[in-house]
C-alpha cells in the first residue's frame, strides 16, 4: 500500500481500481497521516483556520433520506432567524476574531434572491475584511451569479456521493446527481471558491463509490472538501442504519490530503459528534479548517441534522475557546483571518 501512498502523493491521482484497493485495505494509516500532516505543514504551516457557521434557517423544501430537517421530518421544530439576528451572529463573530461567515440553511424559498443578495450586500458592507460563505443547496446558475455579484466569495455545497446509483438510494426521485454536480461547476465557473465533500459510511456506500468521490474531487479540483462521518437521526428513512466510523473518515482525509495538498479541509462537527477526539485526529491526518457554530444558542438543538450533535449548548464564545484549546493541545495554532487558499507549487488556486 505505501507504493500508492507513495504514488498519490507524486502524481495526485490514482486510477479507480486503484483506489478501491487502498480505500478497501486501509493500510499503512500512520504513514499515511504523517505524509498528510507534513504536506498540510508545507502549504498552511501549522495554521488551522477557523469559520464561523451560522446555521439560518432550518426549513427545507428537500426531502433527502437521511437528514434530519428533511421537509417529511414534521417533529423537526422549524425556525429562521431574521436579518437583524444573523448581524448579530456576525457582530458576535467578528469580536471573536472569526474573518469568515458560512450561512448554512435548508433549502428555504423564503429566501428569494432578493433577501439574500440584500443581506449579502449587508454583511460584505459592515464587514468588508470578511470572507462571505454560502451553503444554501442547489439555485439556478442566474441566482448564483446575482449572490457573487453582491459580494458572497465561496460557496459549499457537499456533492454527498459521486456515485449515480448511491445517490439514488439516498435521495428521493426529483435529486439528481447531474443537477448538483451542474450546481458546482457553475459555482467554479462563476469564480466562487468551491467546496464540495460527501459522507463517509452513508448507507449503501462502497468503496467503489468512495473510489468515484476521489475522481470526482479530481476533475472538480475544488478549493474545500468538506467530509464527515454519516450519524442516523432517529425521524428519517435512515434511522435504523449504522453509522459511519472516525477510523475511515480519519484514513479519506488523509488520503484527500495527498489528493490535493493546497486543500482546504475541515475536521467536522460530524466527526467530533462520533468521536470525543474526532476534531484533533483530524487534524492530525491532515485537517487543516474548523467550522464553529455562531448560531444563537436557542436554535442550535433545531439545526440538528443527525442525533447527538455536539456543541448545541454552547455559546460562540465558549466554542471558540474550546477549540482553540484542543488544537494548541496538539501543536497547531488557530489562525484568524480570511483563511483563503494558498497557492500549488505550480502557482495555481486550484
Ligand atoms: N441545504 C444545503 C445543502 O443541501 O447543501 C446545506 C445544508 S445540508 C443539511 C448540509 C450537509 O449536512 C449536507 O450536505 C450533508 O452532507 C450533511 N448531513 C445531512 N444529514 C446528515 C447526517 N445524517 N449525517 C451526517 N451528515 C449529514
Ligand atoms: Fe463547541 Fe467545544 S467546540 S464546545
Amino acid at each position: 500500500m505505501r507504493r500508492l501512498i507513495d504514488r498519490l502523493e507524486r502524481d495526485h491521482k490514482l486510477t479507480k481500481e486503484e483506489w478501491i484497493a487502498v480505500i478497501t485495505e486501509r493500510a499503512d494509516r500512520d504513514y499515511l497521516f504523517e505524509r498528510a500532516r507534513t504536506l498540510a505543514k508545507q502549504y498552511y504551516g501549522n495554521a488551522v483556520y477557523i469559520r464561523g457557521l451560522i446555521e439560518f434557517t432550518n426549513y427545507c423544501g428537500n426531502n433527502c433520506y437521511y437528514c434530519g430537517i428533511r421537509r417529511d421530518n414534521s417533529r423537526a421544530r422549524r425556525y429562521r432567524l431574521s436579518e437583524e439576528e444573523i448581524l448579530d451572529c456576525c457582530k458576535e463573530g467578528y469580536a471573536l476574531g472569526f474573518r469568515t461567515f458560512v450561512l448554512q440553511g435548508g433549502e428555504d424559498g423564503y429566501y428569494t434572491d432578493e433577501k439574500l443578495e440584500k443581506l449579502i450586500r449587508k454583511i460584505k458592507t459592515l464587514y468588508p475584511d470578511c470572507a462571505l460563505t454560502l451553503s444554501i443547496g442547489e439555485r439556478s446558475r442566474e441566482s448564483y451569479e446575482r449572490y457573487f455579484q453582491a459580494g458572497a466569495d465561496r460557496y459549499l455545497l457537499r456533492h454527498e456521493t459521486a456515485d449515480h446509483g448511491h445517490y439514488r438510494k439516498l435521495h428521493p426521485e426529483e435529486l439528481t446527481l447531474k443537477k448538483r454536480m451542474d450546481c458546482l461547476w457553475n459555482l467554479k465557473e462563476i469564480g466562487y471558491q468551491v467546496g464540495c465533500g460527501f459522507m463517509v459510511g452513508s448507507p449503501g456506500q462502497t468503496a467503489e463509490c468512495l473510489a468515484e468521490d476521489m475522481l470526482f474531487i479530481t476533475e472538480l479540483q475544488p478549493h474545500m472538501a468538506g467530509i464527515g462521518p454519516f450519524i442516523p437521526h432517529h425521524e428519517t428513512p435512515f434511522a435504523g442504519e449504522s453509522q459511519g466510523t472516525a477510523e475511515q473518515t480519519l484514513y479519506m482525509i488523509g488520503l484527500l490530503r495527498l489528493l490535493k495538498p493546497n486543500l482546504l479541509l475541515p475536521a467536522t462537527t460530524a466527526l467530533g459528534t462520533i468521536h470525543a477526539r474526532g476534531r484533533e485526529e483530524g487534524i492530525l491526518a491532515g485537517a487543516n479548517v474548523v467550522m464553529p457554530n455562531l448560531s444563537p444558542v436557542g436554535v442550535r438543538k433545531k439545526y440538528e441534522l443527525y442525533d447527538n450533535k455536539i456543541c448545541t449548548g454552547d455559546e460562540a464564545a465558549e466554542c471558540r475557546h474550546c477549540l482553540q484549546g484542543r488544537i494548541e493541545s496538539i501543536g497547531y495554532k488557530l489562525a484568524v483571518g480570511r483563511g483563503d487558499p494558498v497557492e500549488d507549487a505550480g502557482g495555481n488556486y486550484v
